[in-house]
């Protein structure tokens, strides 16, 4: 079942959601195969394709990840927040705030996945690594509207990759880790209320160029 969204709305709503998220609703795997279907249908470079999908319900392997993120996050949610002089610093300790619920509780979430791309960006130029990335993240940012338009959340979250995280990760999820990147680690779970609202951002008018820098 889908929440009745315009594509701006649905846009416009999807948020990093962590305190929201509901860890005792099961999340079927149906619904998760349907997102994943859609999701799929994002570009890739060469049209390679070259994506894979690591889906975690078992617990021990799920604590287990979380304890890999928290390693990592724990002291970078620890340090001072940057000060930026503008609106972000309003955000901030809300954003800090959030964050360190999701990593005390990462666990928690009926189902955390891992999308993994094909080949290691290690030293590859500008070009390369735009190239790679931007075949897979596409994909993940369509798997979190697709989520979103059916009453479930997520959160973009990268910190498990930081030094010996990403390997952790492979070996214990048997991925492997010299022929695939992992992309973040993503909480999933139906949210608490669907009703989510537009987060306050720079003005576009304040990041835009025309005929040059
Ligand atoms: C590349 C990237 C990495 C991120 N890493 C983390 C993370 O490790 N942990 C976390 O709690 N949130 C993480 N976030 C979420 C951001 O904190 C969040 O997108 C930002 O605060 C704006 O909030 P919103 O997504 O609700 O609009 C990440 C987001 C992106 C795009």
């Amino acid at each position: 079942m889908t929440l009745d969204l315009t594509v701006d709305e649905l846009l416009i709503s999807t948020r990093s959601v962590r305190k929201r998220l509901d860890f005792d609703r099961p999340v079927p795997r149906e619904v998760l195969m349907e997102c994943l279907d859609l999701a799929l249908q994002a570009p890739t470079g060469s049209n390679a394709q070259g994506w894979q999908w690591v889906f975690v319900e078992d617990p021990d392997k799920k604590k287990a990840l979380a304890d890999i993120y928290r390693a990592n996050a724990t002291p970078y949610l620890n340090l001072p927040s940057p000060v930026r002089g503008d609106i972000r610093d309003q955000q901030q300790e809300a954003v800090r705030s959030s964050a360190a619920y999701l990593n005390e509780n990462m666990e928690k979430a009926p189902v955390l996945m891992i999308p993994c791309l094909e080949g290691r960006p290690e030293g590859a130029d500008a070009g390369m690594q735009a190239s790679y990335w931007g075949s897979l993240l596409p994909a993940v940012w369509s798997f979190m509207l697709a989520l979103r338009s059916r009453g479930l959340g997520s959160a973009w979250t990268t910190l498990h990759l930081i030094g010996e995280g990403e390997k952790q990760a492979a070996e214990l999820l048997g991925i492997p880790f010299q022929h695939y990147a992992q992309g973040g680690l993503f909480p999933i779970a139906y949210t608490k209320g669907t009703n989510f609202k537009p987060a306050h951002r720079l003005p576009a008018e304040q990041l835009t160029h025309w005929d040059g820098w």
